[in-house]
């Protein structure tokens, strides 16, 4: 599926829109450039899930947690590897636990840090600049 949208607000949309499918729990990877839109595409779908918070991108931490209330036993996480140093690093960040619950929904940013550690099942979500405020944004 091949997305084009005119504002961050539409992207949100976007997102908003798939996250309807994925209630039950899914793993979300995003790929696109810096400011192509990775983390505006997180708050809409955390929008979709009713998470509530804003939604804003981890540094340090790398990950944010946040409640679902639609599942008690999981949980959303955001994950933006942008400042991982090193693959190692990705074990000491217990990522793998995460997916390990089926029921988590897991958004990934710079999710081609985690190579062979994403699993197949994942979301591939593609983010490109075309202009300003055009983003085009595939689902595989
Ligand atoms: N069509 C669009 N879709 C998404 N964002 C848009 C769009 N048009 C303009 N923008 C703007 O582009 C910026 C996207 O920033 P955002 O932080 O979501 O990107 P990112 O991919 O997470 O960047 P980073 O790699 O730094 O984490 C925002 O300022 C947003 O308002
Ligand atoms: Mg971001």
């Amino acid at each position: 599926m091949k997305f084009i949208t005119y504002s961050a607000g539409e992207t949100q949309q976007v997102a908003k829109n798939l996250a309807q499918q994925y209630h039950q729990g899914g793993i979300m990877a995003l790929f696109g450039e810096l400011g192509t839109g990775k983390t505006t595409f997180t708050q809409g779908f955390a929008e979709g899930l009713q998470v509530s918070g804003k939604i804003i991108s981890p540094t340090f931490t790398l990950i944010r947690e946040y409640p679902l209330p639609s599942q008690p036993q999981a949980k959303l996480y955001h994950i933006d590897l942008y400042r991982l140093e090193s693959p190692k690093d990705i074990e000491q960040l217990g990522i793998r636990e995460i997916f390990d619950n089926r029921h988590n929904i897991v958004l990934i940013e710079w999710a081609d840090k985690l190579g062979k550690i994403l699993p197949p099942q994942a979301v591939r979500i593609y983010l490109k600049n075309l202009g300003q405020n055009t983003r085009e944004i595939e689902i595989r």
